[in-house]
């Protein structure tokens, strides 16, 4: 990413409006609001006190949330819907391959494939089995115990409709190997693969998730009307941000870790 110092981190956050541009009807001082903020060049980022970003990038933070549990919406709660709705097209009575269920993306892919009428097969590792199960998963594959592949060409011999893929490398090539001629694959993490497009003849997609203000308000409908279930987010403060960096590249948190940045969060 382009990025000028001084630098600082971040593209998603919860807070209080503080001023609106002219011009801004949307939203007003005082609101609560949460957003996806990434700008075309990486300096003034969310780890802060104040920020500046597009009032059409923004929403009214759901009334049943606290501000910490909105932080740990924007990015991930946006990046599964565009991933299942924009990029794959994922149909209701779909079929739906939803690698790492129990991350941040893959708790809410899990609940929009759903609320979609998708049938939700995920992985995951044995400890997350009830978190993605209550989330509404109708198959759970313990990836450190079985090979997906074999478990799904198992239950699907003609294959399946959707591949999410969160995590890369070699669990992204293989994913290739369970759709149907004419099912779709969409990665975080890699571009798509042209020779195992064509030999499986499937349709591959990367997407670098963009910042939508229309699609975050529809998100905050679903969690007032008691549809979305709220993130599990583990709140630190600012000041532990390289700690929290560090279990992230680790790779298997439980839904958010949200930066406290100023103390009435
Ligand atoms: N391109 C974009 O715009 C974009 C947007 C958002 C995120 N991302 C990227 O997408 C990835 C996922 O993000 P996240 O926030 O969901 O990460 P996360 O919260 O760290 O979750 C990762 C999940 O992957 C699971 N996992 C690890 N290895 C696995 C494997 N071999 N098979 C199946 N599951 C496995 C872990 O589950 P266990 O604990 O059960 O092992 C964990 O629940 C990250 O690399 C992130 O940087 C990209």
């Amino acid at each position: 990413m382009p990025h000028q110092f001084p630098l600082i981190l971040g593209w998603e956050a919860s807070g209080t409006v503080h001023t609106v541009g002219k011009g801004v009807t949307s939203l007003k001082k005082g609101d609560r609001v949460y957003v996806y903020c990434r700008k075309p060049t990486l300096q003034w980022g969310s780890w802060a006190e104040y920020l500046t970003f597009s009032a059409e990038h923004g929403a009214l933070v759901p009334t049943n949330l606290s501000m910490a549990q909105a932080a740990g919406v924007p990015l991930a709660g946006l990046t599964a819907w565009q991933a299942l709705f924009d990029k794959t097209n994922l149909q209701p009575g779909e079929v739906v391959l939803i690698h790492g269920g129990g991350g941040g993306v893959g708790s809410f892919a899990i609940q929009w494939a759903k609320l979609h009428g998708s049938s939700v097969i995920t992985t995951a590792s044995a400890p997350k089995f009830e978190y993605v199960k209550l989330l509404g998963a109708d198959e759970i594959i313990d990836y450190q115990k079985h090979h997906f592949v074999d478990q799904i060409r198992c239950s699907y011999p003609s294959g399946i409709d959707v591949v999410f893929d969160t995590i890369g490398g070699s669990v992204y090539r293989q994913s290739y190997e369970i759709l149907k001629p004419g099912g779709r694959i969409v990665s975080l993490r890699e571009q798509p693969d042209l020779d195992l497009s064509q030999k499986f003849k499937v349709r591959a997609e990367y997407l670098f998730t963009f910042p939508n203000g229309k699609q975050l308000q529809t998100i905050t409908k679903l969690f007032e009307l008691g549809k979305a279930k709220p993130p599990i987010v583990h709140q630190m403060p600012l000041d532990q941000a390289p700690l929290a960096i560090e279990e992230i590249k680790k790779g298997h948190t439980t839904g958010k870790i949200v930066l406290q940045v100023m103390s009435q969060i």
